[in-house]
């Protein structure tokens, strides 16, 4: 009675070892392609959140923006500049500097307009709402599709029209990190 005890409790550890054994290897799992699967109500409940950003961006645009730059992005002379179109015109006799034509990162956009926009009420957006905007006017310069949300995993990957049209500067650097010019009193003496 006491070895049939202990042989069906070192069958048991032995199951339970094996068990772990079973979990812990990815393998194991990967076979079984129903561990993986979301329950059935995943694939039929909507993401609630879908579709909605692109009517935040049209009216946070167009209450806080239209009024200096156009309900469109065609600017509103003299208190807005044009941001939608240009694209093309920099190197021409008139250059049309907007988002399209000239920024060459969208997440630059969206840190500027963080900053800096509205002008009349500089720093007031949210990060959502700058997000908002920053979607609405890429979507109007014909850069994203008019039900893509903007946020942090899907600005930086938006390639702006004007990506390869900055160029180094082959001058000399004037910063502090560059030779200082003849007569500076910074100059250092020369070397011996
Ligand atoms: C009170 C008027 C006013 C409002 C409101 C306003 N802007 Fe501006 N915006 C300006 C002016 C003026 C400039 C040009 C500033 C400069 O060049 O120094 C500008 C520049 C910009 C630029 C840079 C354009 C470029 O390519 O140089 C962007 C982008 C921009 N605004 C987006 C927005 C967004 C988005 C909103 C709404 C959240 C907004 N602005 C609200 C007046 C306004």
């Amino acid at each position: 009675m006491r070895r049939i005890s202990r042989i069906s409790v070192i069958a048991a550890l032995a199951a339970l070892v094996l068990f772990i054994l079973h979990v812990a290897n990815p393998a194991s799992r990967a076979q079984n392609a129903s561990f993986h699967n979301a329950p059935p109500s995943a694939k039929t409940t909507k993401n609630p959140y879908e579709g909605q950003q692109p009517d935040a961006a049209k009216s946070v645009y167009q209450s806080r923006c239209a009024a200096c730059h156009g309900p469109n992005g065609e600017g509103v002379a003299p208190q807005g500049t044009q941001l939608v179109g240009g694209v093309g015109t920099l190197a021409s006799e008139n250059p049309i500097r907007t988002v399209g034509s000239y920024w060459p990162y969208a997440t630059s956009v969206w840190d500027y307009i963080h900053r800096a926009m509205p002008q009349n009420q500089p720093g007031s957006l949210s990060a959502d709402e700058t997000y908002a905007v920053t979607a609405f006017l890429l979507n109007r310069n014909k850069i994203i599709e008019a039900n893509e949300v903007m946020d942090k995993e899907s600005l930086p990957k938006v390639r702006m029209p004007n990506r390869d049209g900055f160029i180094p500067d082959a001058r000399p650097d004037v910063g502090k990190n560059g030779p200082p010019a003849e007569g500076s009193k910074n100059q250092k003496p020369p070397a011996r």
